[in-house]
């Protein structure tokens, strides 16, 4: 028998040289189980961060990562499940619009999401802000909400990609995300063990993604389509711009508070343009329409006939969060201090850097700088204008939400610098490509 050892499996990947299945698979059993430590794993992520794994390396690694919990079947509750995930970004709220939407229009929604992952957002802390949400439910609890309501949104919970959970936050930890290998089967390890038969993706492209072209967003979507086809997962992957914040909100409950709103039918043009996209995909794989256009319409009407916005109070509801703040979004904890940045010379704005602003708001207390962090839900950057909008002197660029007057005070400083105003025009193009293989 081939006796494995951490040591010489490091020592592999960092030579450049290639790990077998069976290498795979012990690195992610023995650091699941807690025999392989931190520092060794850390060691092995970099090694594999710097350089990168072959297609069949980050298959073995996606299905040992699936494998290191349950798998979900979902296929026995006998409709088509399809799942939704984004590679991040910064003011992201889509999956809190459009899997309600969805739900809405029949698609069953069984969603397990993460949190806040380096400068970007994370749903399951976008829910949370929600007073008594619960994303931490057990497995049954998942399966029977999904029954009686058609949708459960959770983060990733008990036994579910376990060796996912610990390796997400120890790379978030040693500056290993942006690695097209490591999000490829953190990504796929969770569908694939959360049991959808389908899945969407929003691969986001730009300064305020991890793909920053779009080169290598469409090198890591067919990276992902491979998975899903070697595991049976027929997988869309929809490549989205990531310049520029998605709407106008950035921090936990500014976002929970403008998904409301879209769901109520005030939609900012670009999370539209990316809800309808994805939600079209997401019908079309659930065989309930296989015209695109005519799937927005759906959707578009689910949002007027306000089955939508009905759809994530009961949602809300079953999962214990306080349903009065959705029907008024003005009890949402505020932040004591809000502040306007504001337009130092007319123009048209030319840039507002997604990664710069997710990492203000971080700094505001939206998201962790370190794991053990704590959110302050209350605080972010609202945005008053987006990137083609004319703009005068003296005219609101943003407003920022703090419980901190030299936070404040700095992230005033920071906006102001970094959003770039002149005459050029600019053709802002939200939705890039879908790529189907
Ligand atoms: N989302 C994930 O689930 N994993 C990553 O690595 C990046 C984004």
């Amino acid at each position: 028998m081939e006796i494995l050892n951490i040591l010489e499996i490091i020592e592999k990947k960092r030579d450049k040289k290639e790990l077998t299945k069976k290498e795979i698979e012990y690195f992610i059993q023995g650091y699941t189980k807690g025999t392989i430590k931190d520092y060794q794993a850390s060691a092995l992520l970099m090694a594999i961060y710097l350089n990168g794994m072959t297609p069949e390396e980050t298959t073995n690694l996606s299905i040992a990562m699936a494998n290191s919990g349950e798998i979900l079947d979902l296929n026995k509750e006998g409709k088509i499940f399809v799942d939704k995930h984004s590679t991040g970004g910064v003011g992201d709220k889509v999956s809190l619009i459009l899997l309600p939407l969805v739900a809405s229009l029949g698609v069953p929604v069984a969603k397990m999401s993460g949190r806040g992952l380096g400068f970007t957002g994370g749903t399951a802390d976008k829910l949370e802000s929600i007073p008594g949400y619960k994303t931490e439910i057990s497995i049954e609890e998942f399966i029977k909400n999904i029954e009686k309501i058609g949708i459960s949104m959770i983060t990733q919970t008990g036994n579910l990609a376990p060796a996912d959970k610990k390796i997400y936050s120890l790379r978030d930890s040693i500056a290993c995300v942006e690695s097209i290998p490591l999000i490829a089967s953190s990504i796929m390890s969770k569908k694939i063990a959360s049991g959808a038969q389908k899945i969407v993706l929003d691969v986001t492209v730009g300064d305020g993604a991890f793909m920053k072209n779009l080169q290598d967003a469409k090198k890591l979507s067919k990276t992902m389509i491979e998975i899903g086809k070697l595991a049976g997962r027929e997988t869309v992957c929809i490549l989205t711009n990531m310049d520029e914040p998605l709407g106008y909100a950035v921090g936990n409950n500014l976002e929970v508070i403008e998904a409301i709103k879209a769901l109520n039918g005030q939609m900012p043009e670009d999370v539209k343009e990316v809800v309808l996209e994805l939600g079209a995909y997401m019908l079309k794989l659930a065989n309930l329409g296989d015209n695109i256009d005519q799937n927005k319409e759906k959707l578009l009407e689910n949002i007027k006939n306000k089955k939508a916005i009905e759809k994530f109070k009961e949602l809300v509801q079953n999962q214990g969060g306080d349903v009065s703040y959705i029907e008024d979004t003005s009890k949402f904890e505020k932040a004591k201090i809000v502040k306007e940045v504001k337009a130092s010379k007319c123009g048209k704005l030319l840039n507002i850097p997604a990664k710069e602003i997710g990492k203000l708001a971080c700094f505001l207390g939206a998201g962790r700088i370190n794991k053990e962090d704590i959110i302050d839900n209350s605080v972010g950057i609202v945005l008053n204008k987006k990137v083609g909008d004319k703009v005068e002197k003296g005219e609101t660029l943003a407003y920022i939400y703090t419980n901190d007057e030299k936070k404040a005070e700095k992230v005033c400083e920071d906006i102001e610098e970094v959003i770039e105003i002149g005459e050029e025009n600019v053709n802002v193009k939200y939705i890039y490509e879908v790529l189907t293989e």
